[in-house]
């Protein structure tokens, strides 16, 4: 039997593929027991630190719910309203909630705010997206996928647009992990990092999934999923003009679902979307699409992930 407790959850870099597999089968388990009104308690009197320095309304939601299902205590700590990397060091904040705290979720910009507040805290801490990462959404597809297709090893996932932001580098480290093929596909200003490419390429090659990056649209044929998100992260309003320009191409569209001549392709995006922009109002609304399926996996994956590194198990 695995054993996660007292684990961070940074990035699915710190994840083996069979850690990774436990936590997907632990989800199904959960949301199975949900859907027939059962809920556990091996949260049971843990205080849970909710920090958002971003908006958030799923994963604030899956956190909140995930928690409370499991008889934990939620608390919501909006990050302009407690001390955090003003008045005082990161550091100090952590080393303040891992003494009121059992558990701590992170969303905000940089990631080494969630490495510090997990060095220093002494309790787990889960990431809830940085510029970096987004690893619990990486979960929450990979759990939509399996349930899509009945299993991960040998599928194809195409990402479209943004291949440098949080939602598509764990998208890459857990899909490659999981033997899932991944396919970047968008403008060259924005694909992954090199190092990034090299180190998931090591995953590759235990897992027999291949890895392309490119910006020719004939990426995604044979993709099983295409995926995009934002063309504007949390924090790059900025960039708004030159993204919209470079980012055309990429749109999701019934053509593009078409181009990877399969009939069983299916779509997705963690949302929140801009219709109109990355995916099509058409493509959203299909029965190719399973944006929902996932929003709602975030509750059961999130809820494993806290189950997994500070539940009882016993009582789970
Ligand atoms: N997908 C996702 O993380 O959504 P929220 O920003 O609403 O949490
Ligand atoms: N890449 C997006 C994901 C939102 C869930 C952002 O960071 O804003």
């Amino acid at each position: 039997k695995m054993n996660l407790k007292g684990r961070n959850f940074l990035t699915l870099k710190d994840y083996t593929p069979a850690e990774i597999d436990y936590l997907l089968n632990l989800a199904a388990d959960l949301k199975e027991k949900k859907k027939r009104g059962i809920t556990g308690n091996s949260l049971k009197g843990k205080n849970i630190a909710l920090i958002f320095e971003k908006p958030s309304t799923r994963t604030r939601c899956a956190f909140t719910v995930g928690a409370q299902d499991e008889g934990g205590i939620p608390t919501y700590l909006a990050g302009d309203e407690i001390q955090l990397g003003h008045k005082e060091s990161i550091e100090d904040t952590a080393r303040v909630l891992g003494r009121m705290f059992d558990g701590i979720e992170f969303r905000g910009f940089e990631q080494e705010y969630a490495d510090i507040l997990a060095e220093s805290s002494g309790v787990p801490v889960w990431n809830g997206l940085t510029d970096t990462y987004h690893p619990t959404q990486c979960l929450a597809m990979l759990m939509t996928m399996r349930e899509e297709f009945g299993y991960l090893k040998g599928l194809k996932v195409a990402y479209l647009g943004d291949g440098r932001n949080n939602v598509a580098t764990s998208l890459l480290i857990g899909s490659v992990k999981m033997g899932v093929s991944v396919t970047i596909c968008g403008p060259k200003q924005l694909w992954p990092s090199k190092e990034l490419v090299e180190e998931c390429q090591e995953y590759a090659k235990e897992s027999g999934a291949v890895i392309e990056v490119t910006s020719d649209l004939d990426g995604v044929k044979g993709a099983d999923v295409l995926y995009t998100d934002v063309w504007i992260s949390m924090g790059e309003e900025k960039k708004e003009q030159e993204r919209e320009r470079i980012s055309k191409p990429y749109q999701v569209n019934k053509e593009l679902m078409e181009r990877t001549g399969k009939s069983t392709t299916i779509f997705s995006h963690c949302l929140p979307a801009v219709k109109g922009k990355e995916v099509t109002e058409e493509v959203f609304e299909s029965e190719a699409s399973k944006v929902f399926e996932e929003a709602e996996n975030r509750l059961h994956t999130i809820k494993a992930i806290m189950v997994a590194t500070l539940g009882d198990m016993e009582e789970a």
